[in-house]
């Protein structure tokens, strides 16, 4: 029978998300419902290879919901990458008497958490990043939010573009991966999105159809260009010289990841947040928290991360469709 779990650990990891305080709260309420007390881990792996441990209760976790970044800190962590960190990491989790640990964050946390739970820690993880890029999951706390914010910010620069006849670049987020900029490609109307995905590096193509779209009388270009491509700038200055177009980039960098979370982040990182602290209330471990058709599900961490996902055809061949 599994050994009966009495106190857990919650630490947010890698890049923050809004929707982390919503998925804390979660974690710490749930735990607390079902008789388990709950230690909060400062600064991700970082903070637990310090030691920087703070019990939490209910009264802690008050008045977050609706704030972005995260409470815990998040940080990057190169010793908890050796065997003798993380050897480390689940020494001190035994010496605090952390039977298990929700480590809400993306691909590289979750490779954490394995390596915790073959050492023994009960180990949960929950997707938090704006990249959309875990691929067990349709949904990852954060995504709407900077999708969102990304989409407004683009609707801004798109106003001043078509007032001065401009082509605009703008860069959205994304080092490996392009969803921000599939979802702003076909909620702004952008006329090209490059994704890291797709983008075969094709300059000359990309100025032949601005050149095209003029032609056919369009007023603005817009380029959303995900982070992993960038060189906005220099992108901009070559598309000018070989157009005759004044072109500008805009990059919106970390506005994207901050603000408010939106009500779906919200919810969905609550759900997510009390099922993790559930399924370790259950003795289970090694498990990753997922959102897939529609239902909250969970996977064993190792299987889930060798899955692959690629951005929708589909999806991609309609953006470009509905603009030409
Ligand atoms: P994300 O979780 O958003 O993908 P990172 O890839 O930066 O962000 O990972 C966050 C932290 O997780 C790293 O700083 C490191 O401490 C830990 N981590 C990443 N990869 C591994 C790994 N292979 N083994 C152990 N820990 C890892
Ligand atoms: O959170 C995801 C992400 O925003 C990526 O899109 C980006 O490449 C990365 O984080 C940058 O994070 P930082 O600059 O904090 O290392």
């Amino acid at each position: 029978m599994a050994k009966e779990v009495k106190t857990i650990g919650v630490l947010t990891s890698g890049g923050d998300a809004p929707g982390m305080n919503a998925a804390i709260r979660a974690v710490v309420r749930t735990a607390i419902n079902k008789g388990m007390k709950v230690k909060g881990i400062m600064r991700g792996y970082a903070g637990l290879l310090q030691e920087e441990i703070i019990d939490m209760e209910s009264t802690n976790v008050s008045n977050i919901i609706y704030r972005g970044g995260t409470i815990l800190y998040t940080a990057r962590c190169m010793e908890f990458m050796t065997p003798e960190g993380q050897e480390l990491g689940a020494e001190i989790c035994r010496k605090h008497g952390i039977d298990g640990l929700v480590v809400i964050g993306g691909d590289g946390s979750f490779r954490g958490a394995g390596k915790l739970a073959a050492l023994g820690v009960n180990t949960v993880g929950v997707p938090g990043t704006i990249d959309l890029d875990i691929a067990c999951t349709d949904y990852t706390i954060g995504f709407d939010t900077a999708v969102n914010t990304a989409m407004e910010a683009i609707d801004r620069v798109r106003d001043t573009s078509t007032s001065h006849e401009r082509c605009s670049i703008i860069e959205v987020m994304g080092r490996n991966a392009g969803y921000i900029a599939l979802w702003c490609g076909i909620a702004n109307g952008a006329e090209d999105i490059l994704l890291p995905e797709r983008y075969d590096g094709n300059e000359q193509a990309l100025i032949n159809r601005i050149i095209a779209n003029r032609k056919a009388g369009k007023k603005h270009n817009i380029i959303i260009n995900a982070e992993g491509i960038g060189h906005s700038t220099s992108m901009a200055r070559r598309i000018e010289a070989a157009t005759g177009i004044e072109t500008r980039a805009t990059i919106l960098g970390y506005m994207q990841r901050g603000g408010t979370p939106t009500c779906k982040d919200r919810v969905y990182a609550s759900i997510m947040g009390a099922k993790a602290a559930t399924l370790l209330a259950e003795g289970r471990s090694n498990r990753l928290v997922a959102y897939k058709n529609g239902e909250y599900v969970d996977f064993d961490i190792q299987e889930a991360l060798q899955m692959k996902k690629d951005i929708p055809d589909e999806q991609y061949e309609i953006s470009k469709m509905l603009v030409r």
